[in-house]
């Protein structure tokens, strides 16, 4: 049986909406939406250039339609993009052919994606929708496996206020667009992560923005290397 989500239908509504609920104001506007992917690329590059060793491959956790893989794919050999809604990769591969980007692989999130080595593992935007701590662990150790270069990896780590734990008891129906099941951010502790990537050998190099619903965790390849997987 194919499997859906609630991205899948977040993707045939409008994906630039859900996407990036930040440009929602001018949201039908796609080159609002394609800027702002130029621009978290260019930080997200600030922050790693000095630290990455090659530029071959690079793995994309949560791609969407490729607001970031389109401007990531400039800098890089190859990238393989990761996400679990078939119709987001639908569009993501329609943007690709529109904006001529041949090197861009997609792969769904139960695919090998993880196989060869990777200079660099990004995702933005993604893990504040995973409610699974486990599935989370999972995107770690599959991380800690083909990581050879750096990971910059988004979470919210804001602390849950007594207004979030109020507005997880409200049924679904009443709740604005961005506060319902699939989209709404889920906030995790800052020392949890901190835990798992030690568990997966993952050395933290630095962070931006702790505590905050931009947290960025830039990890280094585990030590020792995991071996890849076959
Ligand atoms: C807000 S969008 C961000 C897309 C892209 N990173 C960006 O910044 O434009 C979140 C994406 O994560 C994907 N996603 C949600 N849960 C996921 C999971 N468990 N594994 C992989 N992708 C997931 C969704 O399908 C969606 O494409």
């Amino acid at each position: 049986m194919v499997r859906t989500t609630p991205w899948d239908r977040f993707a045939k509504e409008c994906p630039t909406f859900y996407i990036a609920t930040h440009t929602r104001w001018r949201w039908n506007e796609e080159d609002t939406f394609w800027r702002s992917g130029e621009r978290t690329v260019q930080f997200i590059w600030d922050h790693v250039y000095p630290r990455l060793a090659r530029r071959f491959l690079a793995i994309e956790i949560g791609v969407g339609i490729g607001r970031l893989a389109v401007p990531m794919a400039q800098r890089f050999v190859q990238v393989k993009v990761v996400d679990h809604s078939r119709v987001m990769l639908e569009q993501l591969r329609l943007r690709c052919a529109r904006f001529g980007r041949p090197n861009i692989t997609a792969f769904l999130d139960t695919a090998a994606w993880d196989t060869e080595p990777a200079d660099f593992i990004y995702s933005a935007l993604t893990f504040q929708h995973i409610s699974e701590l486990a599935t989370i662990e999972m995107y770690v150790a599959k991380i800690a496996r083909c990581l050879r270069g750096v990971a910059f990896l988004q979470f919210d780590t804001r602390p849950r206020s007594s207004f979030e734990r109020w507005r997880e008891q409200l049924p679904e129906q009443w709740m604005p667009r961005t506060w319902r099941m699939g989209m709404r951010r889920i906030r995790r502790d800052a020392d949890v992560l901190r835990t798992l990537f030690a568990r997966h050998h993952l050395p933290i190099l630095e962070e931006l923005n702790p505590d905050s619903a931009l947290h960025v965790f830039i990890l280094g390849a585990p030590t020792p290397a995991v071996p890849a997987s076959p």
